[in-house]
């Protein structure tokens, strides 16, 4: 549990609530957090998910490991302590771009159980979709764009998730995409239908008013 060092400090309740803003964007705020081992391909799959939202008109916003490295999360590694404080601070703003009306979909390797656990906990019932992009090492490492799965077997690559360091594998996650055995468009459909399915964006997208 994170220290509250904060102290006078007073919750302000908002004029405008969460449910004002799905009215108005017809669609639920949601966060679909994927997870899996690098080179899985969680990057490619939110960013295609986001930009079918776009076009579909919905709000969605990718907060992606890498990205969000290079500025909010720019001092943290990847000890477990380090990786255990990014996926912290990233539930805590995936819940804030749910709580916008926002369909937040986070790419973060987010290797432990138990933070991934807390990130959900942040949110109501139903508005936390974890996704396993499921993909063996012998393919990650095949893809291995950055090179990354290379330098760590050679031991240049310290702590390296499938390597040197630990990935748990989610034990009951809304949805496993086999990265691996679908193409990039079947496994975004899946996505897609999901949340048509489950009415968090509207099944018939000619509905949506202007
Ligand atoms: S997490 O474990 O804390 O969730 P995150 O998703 O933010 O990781 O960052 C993973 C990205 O950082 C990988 O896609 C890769 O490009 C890069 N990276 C650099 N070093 C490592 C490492 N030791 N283990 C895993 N990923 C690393």
């Amino acid at each position: 549990m994170t220290e509250q060092k904060s102290t006078n400090i007073t919750w302000h309740k908002p004029l405008v609530s969460q449910t004002d803003r799905e009215r108005k964007n017809q669609h639920k705020g949601i966060v679909i957090w994927l997870t899996g081992l690098p080179s899985s391909g969680k990057s490619t799959l939110a960013h295609e998910v986001e930009r079918r939202l776009f076009e579909k008109g919905y709000n969605s916003y990718v907060l992606d490991g890498d990205n969000i490295r290079h500025g909010l999360n720019k001092n943290l590694g990847f000890s477990p302590e380090d990786r255990k404080e990014n996926i912290r601070r990233i539930g805590e703003v995936a819940r804030l771009f749910a709580d916008a009306g926002v369909i937040a979909i986070t790419a973060f390797i987010s290797p432990y159980r138990d933070d991934r656990a807390q990130a959900r906990a942040l949110n109501p019932r139903g508005r936390f979709i974890e996704v396993y992009c499921k993909c063996s090492v012998k393919e990650c490492e095949k893809r291995d764009a950055k090179g990354l799965w290379q330098k760590a077997r050679k031991g240049e690559v310290k702590e390296f998730t499938g390597v040197s360091a630990p990935y748990e594998e989610p034990e009951t996650p809304e949805i496993i995409i086999e990265t691996d055995k679908c193409s990039l468009e079947e496994c975004a459909q899946h996505i897609i239908s999901y949340l048509e399915e489950k009415n968090i964006v509207p099944s018939v997208p000619n509905a949506r008013k202007c």
